[in-house]
């Protein structure tokens, strides 16, 4: 059993790092093997609508998000982290939506059944927004995506001041043991 969480911030070990690797802390904790991917410094171009992958499971477009699909396809848990810019998900994990969801969805819908979900941290305004649009992506994909205290939000702008927002860690603390509880019971 394994989760994956994808960090859409460029800015490493940010906020949105820190609630993710808070969130796989409480996955770790059920006996489940869990990886970060950050994509900081990574290149994810956005999709070219070239329909490769209608016909073949794979995208033509060199840069790293190949590798990131496929871990993501052998995953049992997906956890897509984004802060909020200008109200919504950061433009590479967009990209990175657009491709792996594309991919999957044409090659046999091979995210469905996963367990999932989003976390998103921002200054002050537009994570309902965001955690919206990144959750719509989770449900075309046929995931189950089960809830939390609260919606998976929290508060910070400079590096690190996303710890000092208890309830948002409490919130993603609360919504992976769903994460973790959903996954072993769908393997049980
Ligand atoms: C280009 C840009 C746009 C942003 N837009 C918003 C916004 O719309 N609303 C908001 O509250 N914060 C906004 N922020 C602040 C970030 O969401 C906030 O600093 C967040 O904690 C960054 O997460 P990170 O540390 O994981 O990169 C923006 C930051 C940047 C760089």
């Amino acid at each position: 059993m394994k989760t994956i969480a994808i960090v859409g911030s460029p800015r490493k070990k940010g906020n949105t790092e820190i609630l993710a690797r808070h969130a796989l802390k409480a996955i770790e904790e059920e006996g489940i093997t869990t990886e970060l991917v950050s994509l900081a410094g990574l290149e994810i171009k956005p999709c070219t609508a070239c329909m490769v992958c209608k016909k073949e499971e794979r995208c033509p477009l060199e840069d790293d998000l190949f590798p990131i699909y496929l871990k993501m396809k052998e995953s049992d848990g997906i956890i897509l982290a984004s802060p909020v810019y200008f109200g919504s998900a950061t433009a590479s994990i967009k990209a990175l939506m657009d491709r792996t969801g594309y991919i999957a969805y044409n090659n046999g819908r091979v995210f469905e059944g996963k367990v999932g979900g989003s976390l998103v941290v921002a200054r002050r305004a537009g994570q309902n927004f965001t955690f919206a649009q990144l959750n719509y992506w989770f449900q075309i994909q046929g995931c189950f995506t089960p809830g939390s205290t609260y919606w998976n939000i929290a508060f910070g702008h400079g590096k690190g001041e996303v710890s000092q927002d208890e309830e948002g860690l409490k919130t993603a603390w609360n919504f992976a043991k769903h994460v973790a509880f959903l996954i072993k019971k769908l393997k049980a």
